[in-house]
């Protein structure tokens, strides 16, 4: 089996059949943008498969690795755990898969918050997350057509989204969110 064939089944057994569904659907979705912006598109495919590798662990587990190991911890954090799968997921599947490629690990730090640095693989594997055939939320046909056209519009779109979202349902929107969301405001004016 080659060695995607083993990281897909490891992760198969990690997660629910729908999360497991959802990361197929990232992957095959960073492969295609990876293919249209002229990156490594394998490697695309890969981040997606392992993207959501810490999202079946419960948020007290998230929590405890993530003070264990130093990762970011702030009160936020502590409020909504689940948000610790992005740093937690790196962090372990560089520990546990041996992954040390650079530019998926910071995909995969990055893929709920975003991040003032973002680069094209980042932002292709946080868009990817977003859009994927499984995913639905008023605007996803907009989102789609902007990921296929400039990917920092469909950063501010994809942002501007989850932050609409969470003052519907009620959620606590980490700072971070509406920081990068300004950030890519700023660099499309
Ligand atoms: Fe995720
Ligand atoms: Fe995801």
């Amino acid at each position: 089996m080659s060695e995607i064939g083993k990281i897909t089944k490891i992760v198969e057994k990690r997660l629910s059949p729908l999360r497991f569904r959802h990361s197929l659907g990232v992957a095959d979705k960073a492969r295609r943008l990876a293919e249209r912006f002229g990156i490594d598109e394998e490697k695309a495919y890969l981040a997606g498969i392992v993207h959501d590798y810490a999202k079946g662990i419960a948020g007290s587990e998230l929590l405890n690795i993530a003070k264990e190991n130093g990762l970011i911890d702030d009160e936020v954090y502590r409020e909504v755990p689940d948000l610790l799968h992005a740093p937690v997921g790196a962090f372990l599947i560089e520990k546990e898969l041996g992954i040390d490629d650079k530019e998926i690990l910071s995909a995969v730090r990055k893929h709920t918050l975003g991040d003032l640095d973002m680069g094209l693989f980042d932002k292709i594997i946080f868009l990817a997350d977003m859009v994927e055939p499984g995913r639905d939320f008023p605007g996803i046909e907009r989102l789609r057509c902007l990921v296929e056209r400039n990917l920092d519009e469909a950063m501010l779109f994809a942002l501007e989204s989850t932050l609409r979202y969470c003052m519907d349902t009620g959620r606590i929107i980490h700072p971070q969110t509406v920081k990068v969301r300004n950030h890519f405001l700023k660099i499309l004016k």
